[in-house]
């Protein structure tokens, strides 16, 4: 008898003499889900997920331990279940669509400890018909007002050795290439040491979420959490043998605790992506679904936006972000001096802005512009390094924001905190108050570096915390936040929907310094499948100089024509055209970044496997104009896209843009190959993509 199957019949004795039910459950809407919950003889709470009648999660238990107080882990007793079902629609501010359905039945068991102190503890469970969400909810109790959690043991029993895409759990960083391995071997510890990462704290073998897994029938999964907060990140931890998830949270070396709590509260989510299809994964609205609506009411002052940057130039090497260092971090110079080399210059903005407003792109990000950048990592004590509000003397902060708007361009504006949050927190009403008397409605915020506090984490609790003022701070001023080295997306975007993008992965900027060569051709064919389904991406697309001539061991490993179909693939409601104005100027394919929208009505994948190939289709909010980008890993294919998903009786212009037959994206990676023709709802197309490489299409209305 296998374990699943010993404890059922356990529990089922259990119900016997004290007339229990045998077991709870719940089955999504459609029926493909369920969630089976019991507790064993000796009160343990055990849970089971099916897919299609086929166990994915086998028994799996659930426990906690505090600080001062035993672990809550058996004697457990149901004293009251009550299920529920929700059909709603709701709608996204701005997103990949526009009407998001949100349809769940819900379990919720209450749990009561049979012995002293007879603690009390309720579980919520949904089922979906993209998967399923359980949280913890713990309740008052006598004499305890707060509890501090030593360790959350959530268990998940995989049933099969997974093909599975992952990064290691890392306390500090999500910035790793992804890895493809067998749960079986999975191997975190043996990413550490990683010289790219300014910090990085891999304490044990786990992964980090979203982690996507493929089994041999093809079923996927993606386990994940939703609604971080005022808690601790989840990791993974792995046991390669029994093929056991149990949840590690990220702990505070300088408090010893992972989470701290006033009673009563509701954990994150604990979600589970389930999908027979590779592309459903990115359809599913599971990890929004399991938030709060929108609290912050209209916020039509953030417009969803195209952007170009002072940012590239630096990174590979043209400027820097100092005034009068030089691009060496670790050089201070404590005369400012300019050294002709500084970026964020009022003439050089203007050249952007000028850029953007013939550009059909309506954003301009300067870094560099603000005091600090001549010392700011490397070192242990960087607090006060860094000033949001005092421009260096060649930039010239009003003007500039005076000469973009007149043009129709939004400056956005750049605050990086080199980890120092109690700094950034200090300053935060003070820079805000001044965005807004600006009209600035969107800042990039960026935390490189070791968190201080010394034991602090990036995605530990306290910096959950902060990371959360930020947003509610911005949402006071009209300040919506893109941030780098973020916390991880958990879908808290629909509560605040000024959370518009963040970072939390391996960027594009790797492939302008990093020392292992930059982001392999199967990179973003990974990230479509794991790191996108937690949230929007700040990628940073648009590469166009390619093989980036400046810089001798680092290029970017893709076609010109993969990097167009980035603005479709990766979702973000900001989208960076990275490269420099000059690298832009009478290139044909510029066409494509001017017409490509960034806010969608709707989304659909048309085809895709994990870290292969994808195709996606986006309908644009304001025209009804459709945008499809495709993109491949080191492999050639050929892909056909049925355009059935047009609108009825509309003719569509569209202007393909596609690898050249000898475009690959090692040795040719900017021959590309436009086309314009005519589609409609019944036609087909097939498209071959190159090694590395991909195709965008727009498809402009003609009529209708
Ligand atoms: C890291 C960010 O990811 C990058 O975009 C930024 O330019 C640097 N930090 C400096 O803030
Ligand atoms: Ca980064």
């Amino acid at each position: 008898m296998n374990k699943a199957l010993t404890l059922l019949f356990l529990s089922g004795i259990l119900i016997s003499c004290t007339k229990e039910p045998a077991q709870l459950s719940v089955t999504s809407p459609n029926g493909i889900n369920s969630i089976d919950f019991h507790l064993s003889e000796d009160g343990t709470p055990y849970y089971f997920v099916n897919h299609n009648d086929k166990i994915v999660v086998d028994s799996s238990s659930m426990s906690f331990d505090f600080k001062n107080q035993e672990s809550l882990k058996d004697g457990l007793s149901i004293i009251n279940s009550t299920t529920n079902t929700i059909d709603e629609t709701w709608e996204m501010p701005w997103g990949e669509q526009k009407d998001v359905v949100n349809n769940y039945n819900e379990l919720v068991v209450e749990l009561e400890e049979t012995q002293a102190p007879n603690r009390k503890f309720n579980i919520h469970f949904r089922a979906y018909d993209d998967g399923i969400g359980f949280r913890y909810e713990f309740l008052q109790q006598q004499n305890i007002d707060s509890i501090i959690i030593m360790d959350e043991n959530t268990e998940f029993q995989l049933t099969e050795d997974y093909t599975t895409w992952w990064i290691p759990g890392d306390w500090d960083i999500y910035e790793h290439l992804y890895n493809t391995t067998k749960i079986s071997e999975i191997d975190a510890i043996s990413k550490r040491n990683n010289a790219d990462l300014a910090q990085t704290y891999i304490p044990e073998n786990a992964v980090n979420t979203p982690v996507t897994m493929r089994g041999a029938n093809g079923l996927h999964l993606s386990f994940h959490e939703a609604n971080l907060t005022d808690y601790a990140g989840m990791t993974l931890k792995v046991d390669n043998e029994s093929l056991l998830l149990t949840s590690e949270l990220v702990g505070s070396n300088r408090l010893g605790y992972k989470v701290k709590r006033e009673l009563p509260f509701k954990t994150p989510w604990r979600s589970i992506q389930i999908a027979d299809r590779a592309g459903d994964l990115i359809e599913s609205k599971l990890i929004v679904n399991l938030n709060e609506p929108n609290k912050l009411g209209d916020i039509s002052w953030f417009k969803p936006k195209k952007y170009v940057g002072i940012w590239w130039e630096m990174h590979v090497g043209k400027s820097t972000w100092d005034y009068a260092g030089s691009q060496d971090m670790n050089t201070f110079t404590k005369d400012l001096k300019p050294t002709g080399k500084h970026g964020a210059t009022t003439e050089n903005t203007k050249r952007y802005i000028d850029f953007a407003a013939k550009n059909n792109i309506t954003g301009v990000l300067v870094e560099g512009w603000n005091t600090g950048w001549e010392h700011w990592i490397g070192f242990e004590d960087r607090e006060g390094v860094f000033d949001f509000v005092t421009p260096y003397p060649d930039y010239d902060l009003e003007e500039l924001n005076r000469y973009a708007k007149e043009k129709g361009v939004d400056i956005i504006m750049h605050h990086e905190t080199s980890a120092a949050p109690r700094t950034y927190e200090q300053q935060l009403d003070t820079a805000y108050q001044l965005m807004n008397q600006l009209g600035i409605h969107s800042v990039k915020t960026g935390y490189v570096g070791k968190i201080i506090p010394e034991g602090e984490y990036h995605h530990g609790q306290w910096m959950v915390n902060h990371y959360r003022k930020v947003l509610e701070t911005g949402a006071k001023y009209n300040v919506a936040i893109n941030a780098h080295e973020p916390i991880k997306a958990t879908g808290i975007r629909r509560t605040y929907p000024n959370a518009i993008a963040r970072e939390g992965l391996r960027g594009q900027e790797f492939n302008a310094w990093s020392a292992d060569g930059g982001n392999p051709a199967e990179h973003l064919p990974i990230v479509a499948f794991t790191r996108m389904l937690a949230g929007p991406i700040d990628f940073t697309p648009g590469v166009f100089d390619i093989e980036i001539p400046s810089k001798e061991n680092n290029r970017v490993s893709t076609t010109l024509a993969q990097q167009l179909a980035l603005y479709v693939v990766i979702y973000g409601p900001v989208q960076m055209a990275c490269d420099l104005p000059e690298n832009y100027e009478g290139k044909p394919a510029l066409q494509f970044i001017r017409d490509v929208g960034v806010d969608w009505d709707e989304s659909k994948v048309l085809n895709g496997e994990v870290g292969d190939y994808v195709s996606i289709a986006r309908k644009e909010r304001e025209t009804g104009n459709w945008f499809v980008g495709g993109i491949t890993d080191e492999n050639a294919r050929e892909v056909t896209i049925d355009f059935d998903f047009l609108d009825d009786g509309v003719e569509y212009e569209a202007i393909i843009y596609k690898d050249a037959e000898d475009a690959n994206y090692e040795n040719n990676p900017t021959a590309i190959t436009i086309e314009d023709i005519d589609i409609g709802k019944d036609s087909s197309l097939t498209v071959q993509m190159a090694e590395g490489g991909g195709f965008a299409i727009s498809l402009l209305k003609k009529n209708g």
